[in-house]
């Protein structure tokens, strides 16, 4: 698969079919992703795959908490504190998307909400990959991962796999990191649900639009 097709093609799936993945694939994804380039050669990413009676260990112990209205913190700010523009338009319009595409108004808490708890079992998704670091890297290990993160995704498209990167997932760090046998000193970064899309879930039937190359790109000669 060329590049180009790999990175039109990938999307946030957010409905998947019933249908396991094979170790082999993720394995083959994970180490091509591994070629990813990190500062120094560092390679700060570690990567928990997770399924079966492990994933649904996790999401429902997330899940009762979140009902129960415990709510807990990721173990680092992923987004901004105070949402300005055009971040605050954007992130308005990809809620908006989604929440259009199902047929859930704005007003509609409920459904909203658990829409917003399908996060916490990845959509469905047979594999999570759980993505966590040594908290004591900096920023430039921060982004390193998110070269690793895109690698993950683009060949998981090669493998025919769908994907959806999640923040959520990271947002109760505690109960994952005891469930993983993690110890302190790694900081959780997120998770991304894996497996085979629904293509004909609506959820999935949407495209986010990006800002033309004019709004964030400047040459000097
Ligand atoms: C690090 C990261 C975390 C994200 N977290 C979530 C999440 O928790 N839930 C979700 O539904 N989408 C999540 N997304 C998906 C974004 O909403 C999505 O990438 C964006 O809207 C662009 O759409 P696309 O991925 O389909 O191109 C996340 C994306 C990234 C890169």
């Amino acid at each position: 698969m060329k590049v180009s097709r790999a990175l039109r093609k990938r999307h946030s799936c957010r409905a998947f079919l019933a249908r396991e993945v094979d170790f082999a694939k993720i394995k083959r994804i994970l180490t091509l992703a591994s070629r990813a380039p990190s500062g120094a050669n560092t390679q700060p990413w570690r990567v928990a795959v997770v399924s079966g009676r492990s994933k649904l260990a996790i999401e429902n112990e997330i899940e009762t908490q979140f009902r129960a209205g415990n709510r807990s913190r990721a173990d680092y700010q992923y987004y901004p504190v105070q949402w300005s523009e055009p971040y605050k338009s954007r992130r308005f319009a990809c809620g908006l998307q989604l929440y259009n595409a199902l047929g859930i108004g704005r007003e509609d808490k409920d459904r909203r909400r658990e829409q917003w708890i399908e996060n916490y079992r990845a959509f469905g998704a047979p594999v999570v990959l759980y993505f966590y670091m040594q908290s004591h890297l900096e920023a430039g290990s921060y982004m390193d991962f998110g070269m690793f993160l895109q690698s993950v995704m683009l060949a998981a498209e090669e493998e025919g796999l769908a994907t959806c990167p999640q923040a959520a997932l990271a947002e109760y760090p505690e109960i994952v990191k005891q469930k993983l046998g993690l110890g302190d000193g790694f900081v959780l970064l997120c998770g991304m649900a894996l497996g085979y899309e629904d293509t004909s879930a609506p959820i999935n039937q949407y495209r986010t639009p990006r800002a033309r190359l004019e709004d964030f790109v400047t040459f000097h000669q």
